[in-house]
């Protein structure tokens, strides 16, 4: 058996979401360790992230492709474009998605299908659409970003709360469908991380910086979490550390959900 980690080295990864916040704290840690990245967003600042990691030094391992993963005909380009440039797909990070607040009497069926379109239906074309050359070299990992909301009652995030829902059962099912073939698929659960989409959330709900100091001080293990928290997680998720695990969720919350 390899060093830990060590099996990470030249594997190509695609992490969706990857322009920024939890994302590109994931595509950094996979470079970090060897990997080739594929950082697929729908947003088209993901070049410059890109740039930004190859003056990091990783300029020959990472490239952004322009991908809505709610559009089935995007995500095909986007897996032909990484089996071009890297030559397989080993790891998929699905980590695309959006949050927005709507009180469920408001919600039209627009916003609902939206939601559910990009952080359930996008991941599951994602799997589907990578599955076939993983179960060709038996071999691959999928990780799911979850969320704590899967097991929360809150209204105004009640179709964010169903897609993080449905990302967990996802995950078991394919885990099971696809354990024969040595594929396995984890769910990794942030609780709270100042991303850039969630600090714009705070900025529009009015937070201010008393009220994100309050928050954070009654956060588990009594700091914010960062990116990087939940990159390490994928990492092990998506590692040889973690050969006997499948079908599991991985809860990173700082310890919010036992207290
Ligand atoms: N920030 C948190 O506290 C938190 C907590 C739990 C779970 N999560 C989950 O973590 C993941 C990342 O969230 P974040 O906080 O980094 O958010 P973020 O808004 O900072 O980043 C999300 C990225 O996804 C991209 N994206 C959005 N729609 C897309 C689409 N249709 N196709 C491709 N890319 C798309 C955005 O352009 C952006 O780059 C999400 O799945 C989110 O639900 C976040």
């Amino acid at each position: 058996m390899t060093a830990p980690l060590r099996d990470i080295q030249q594997k190509s990864v695609i992490v969706t979401g990857g322009a920024r916040g939890i994302g590109r704290a994931i595509a950094l840690r996979f470079l970090q360790c060897g990997a080739h990245v594929v950082i697929a967003d729908v947003d088209e600042s993901g070049v410059a992230t890109a740039r930004e990691l190859s003056e990091d030094g990783y300029a020959s391992k990472v490239h952004f492709v322009r991908c809505d993963v709610s559009k089935r005909s995007d995500i095909e380009a986007l897996v032909a474009e990484t089996t071009g440039h890297f030559g397989t797909v080993d790891v998929l990070v699905n980590n695309a998605g959006i949050f927005p607040r709507c009180d469920m009497l408001q919600m039209d069926e627009a916003f609902w299908d939206h939601v559910l379109d990009v952080n359930l239906k996008g991941t599951f074309m994602l799997c589907q659409t990578v599955v076939p050359s993983m179960i060709e070299r038996s071999s691959g990992a999928i990780i799911n970003i979850g969320s704590n909301h899967a097991n929360a009652g809150e209204p105004a995030t009640l179709a964010y709360a169903v897609s993080k829902g449905g990302i967990v059962t996802l995950t078991r099912n394919l885990a099971k469908a696809l354990a024969q073939h040595r594929i396995r698929v984890n769910c990794v659960q942030p609780g709270w991380i100042a991303s850039e989409g969630e600090m714009a959330r705070w900025k529009t709900a009015g937070m201010d910086e008393a009220n994100i100091t309050a928050h954070m001080s009654r956060m588990g293990l009594g700091r914010m979490q960062t990116g990087e928290d939940i990159a390490d997680a994928v990492l092990f998720m998506a590692s040889d550390m973690s050969r006997q695990i499948t079908g599991q969720v991985l809860v990173v919350d700082g310890g919010n959900s036992v207290r």
